[in-house]
């Protein structure tokens, strides 16, 4: 049986960082593309440009980059982290990219693994690695989403190529015997709900040899059924939210900030208006970034944090949303 190494009761929040690749691509360079306009894609997303990999990049190398800056904010020597926690769909290895970054940041004594929930990968992680540190098995924690969903879009598709960008961002946690800045969360999937926004490997038969089949990698562009995906998270963002309110004894009025996962504006603005959450609380950059999943809620709080628009003890709430279907919340304390 694992014995407890520390007797602790909950996380602070150390630190954040956030990497995003050089190129843009407008709305309007996408309109060279594929059928649609800047007025469309402002008016429906909110979004303007996205940041598009090149050569160079890739979940490692932005994620890595995203957990560096987030060290650095922490002051933490590298090699007292315990735990590295990699939330991507996009991996630059499929076996696994967490073990890369690891190596790359010199973090020697850590575990590093990979865990994917889409858009909620980031949330499932934070609460993944902090039941870790409560647990008292870990005390410091890197935890990082990062996607670059450019490679895996139809840049064909108008109805799903617009939407999307690559990044990553990263936080610091760390466990503590005082307080618990984790106030609150809850996951949910509804896997029957799943055929609404796919990125499925192709398995095309092949055969090895006469009369033994294979099924070759690869896979299929991402799949979206826009209205469906729009409908579940206007839908469900507000409950889960509302229900983590009653769970923790809080209410939206003592919230400092509504940090959504960032797919498109209008749905960041009606879970705002259902909460009754006033708007300029309610975080956005998609406009500048689009979608990069897993990335969007540590890369808007990164940006947050930096602008000293999130301050220490702000109360922070939190939900990601997307494939599988997906989502979560988080109640959380800065700091
Ligand atoms: N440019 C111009 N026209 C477009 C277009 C584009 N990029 N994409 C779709 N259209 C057209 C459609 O073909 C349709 O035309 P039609 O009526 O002639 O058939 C029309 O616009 C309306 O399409 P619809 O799908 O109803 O648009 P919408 O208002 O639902 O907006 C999304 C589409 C994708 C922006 C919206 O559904 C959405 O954001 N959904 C959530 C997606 C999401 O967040 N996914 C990730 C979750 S993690």
């Amino acid at each position: 049986m694992e014995v407890k190494k520390f007797n602790q009761i909950g996380v602070s929040f150390k630190g954040s960082g956030s990497y995003v690749p050089d190129q843009i691509l407008t709305n309007q360079e996408i309109s060279k593309k594929v059928n649609t306009s800047d007025e469309w894609i402002k008016s429906r997303t909110g979004i303007s440009e996205r940041r598009i990999s090149s050569v160079g990049d890739n979940v490692t190398q932005m994620g890595y980059e995203a957990a560096l800056t987030a060290i650095e904010m922490a002051n933490w020597d590298v090699k007292t982290i315990d735990l590295i926690v990699l939330a991507s769909s996009t991996p630059h290895d499929l076996f696994g990219s967490a073990p890369s970054i690891q190596a790359k940041l010199g973090a020697n004594n850590a575990v590093a693994f990979d865990l994917t929930a889409a858009c909620s990968g980031f949330l499932f992680a934070l609460i993944t690695a902090s039941q870790y540190l409560k647990g008292g098995s870990f005390k410091r924690a890197i935890v990082i989403g990062a996607d670059q969903l450019s490679s895996f879009v139809d840049w064909n598709d108008r109805r799903s190529c617009i939407l999307f960008g690559d990044g990553a961002g990263a936080l610091a946690i760390e466990a503590t015997n005082e307080f618990d800045n984790l106030i609150g969360f809850d996951m949910r999937t509804d896997g029957e709900r799943g055929s609404f926004l796919n990125l499925q490997s192709k398995n095309i038969k092949d055969s090895i040899i006469d009369n033994i089949d294979f099924l070759s990698g690869g896979y299929s562009p991402v799949q979206m059924n826009g209205q469906e995906v729009y409908k579940f998270a206007v839908r469900e963002v507000p409950i889960i939210l509302e229900n983590l309110f009653r769970k923790t004894n809080y209410s939206p009025d003592k919230v400092d900030w509504l940090v959504l996962h960032q797919a498109n504006q209008r749905i960041l603005d009606s879970v705002g208006d259902k909460l009754k959450i006033s708007g300029e609380k309610v975080l956005s950059n998609l406009e500048k970034y689009g979608n990069t999943s897993a990335a969007t809620i540590p890369l808007m709080m990164d940006e947050a944090i930096r602008s000293n628009r999130i301050k220490s003890n702000d109360i922070v709430a939190t939900s990601g949303f997307g494939a599988g279907l997906s989502w979560g919340a988080a109640l959380i304390k800065w700091g």
